[in-house]
């Protein structure tokens, strides 16, 4: 059986827009070493003349497709073949330097990251990739030995997940009223298995007793946290940290009476600073304009 594959596949080559590159009794042979080659499995029936007529294979998976995977994740790259018959499977990465990654079930890549799965009377043949990296970006090639073999092409994009805490980076709360804070992991493939809150290097999640109220749902990767009534020990940096996601953080400031009045007054004096400096322009440019037209008469 291996000995028929390998002559199928030493004997052709496929025509694609990328450089070709067929499953070659070399690559194999690298990894086999030639002595394991089973030589009493060749026998195959021939003159079967029951069979009903072959069907010819189809790939149910679109040719060209985008699969994005956060980093750190699990990436499949899905691969499903109707009518495989006796066909093998194998998945190469398409670098500069082309690498077999796997032959049916069995994985070739010394990256032990890489395998292929697949059940019986299943028809997808997914490329599994553990811990998915930026690295691994790029174009997988699914390859079937049929003559001359045929392959589709699939795009790997690693994402790298972030959590967002919305509004400011800074927020002003008055002591009593309600801190209220929203968290979102963007760009996340993966259910995450965590969303902590930290209050500066404290884990929140589940200080009720401190004021503090957190509900989380993982599956939306999304947290509401709630201080219903905030005092001054609440102030400091919330930091929203999911697993496999680069955390968000947000500074609160807790104000006491007169703060926010400063605040108000600075934000005044700006805008009046402003008007001013406006006004002074619009004098001047119909000045000039007076100036010149005086000049002109
Ligand atoms: C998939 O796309 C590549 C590149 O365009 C092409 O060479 C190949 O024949 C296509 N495969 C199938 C099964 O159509
Ligand atoms: C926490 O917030 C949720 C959602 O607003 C609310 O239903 C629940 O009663 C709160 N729990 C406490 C202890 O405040
Ligand atoms: C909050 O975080 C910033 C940036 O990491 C840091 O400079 C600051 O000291 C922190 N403040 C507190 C109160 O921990």
């Amino acid at each position: 059986m291996k000995i028929l594959v390998f002559s199928l596949l030493l004997n052709i080559s496929i025509q694609t827009n990328f450089p070709s590159v067929t499953v070659t009794a070399e690559m194999l042979q690298q990894r086999l070493g030639v002595n394991s080659i089973d030589k009493s499995s060749t026998s195959k029936p021939i003159s079967d003349i029951d069979l009903p007529p072959t069907l010819p294979m189809i790939f149910g998976t679109e040719n060209s497709s985008v699969i994005f995977a956060q980093s750190g994740s699990i990436a499949l790259l899905p691969c499903i073949i109707h009518n495989l018959g006796d066909g093998t499977v194998s998945w190469i990465r398409r670098k500069a330097v082309q690498q077999l990654l796997t032959v049916g079930l069995s994985t070739y890549a010394s990256d032990g990251r890489f395998q292929a799965i697949h059940f019986h009377h299943n028809e997808d043949w997914t490329l599994q990739i553990k811990y998915v990296q930026s690295r691994d970006a790029g174009i997988y090639e699914c390859q079937v030995s049929t003559h001359p073999p045929t392959s589709i092409f699939l795009f790997l994009e690693v994402v790298e997940a972030s959590a967002e805490i919305d509004g400011p980076a800074e927020k002003f709360v008055r002591p009593g009223s309600t801190l209220q804070l929203h968290c979102q992991v963007k760009k996340s493939t993966e259910v995450p298995s965590y969303l902590f809150w930290f209050h500066n290097f404290r884990m929140i999640n589940y200080d009720v007793d401190l004021g503090v109220n957190v509900s989380t749902d993982l599956t939306n990767r999304e947290s509401w946290l709630y201080v219903p009534r905030a005092l001054d020990r609440h102030s400091g940096n919330y930091t929203c940290k999911a697993s496999n996601a680069q955390p968000a953080r947000v500074y609160v400031h807790i104000f006491n009476g007169d703060n926010p009045a400063a605040m108000q007054h600075s934000l005044a004096s700006t805008r009046s600073t402003f008007l001013a400096t406006l006004a002074w322009l619009i004098i001047s440019a119909v000045q000039t304009s007076i100036d010149s037209q005086l000049r002109i008469f």
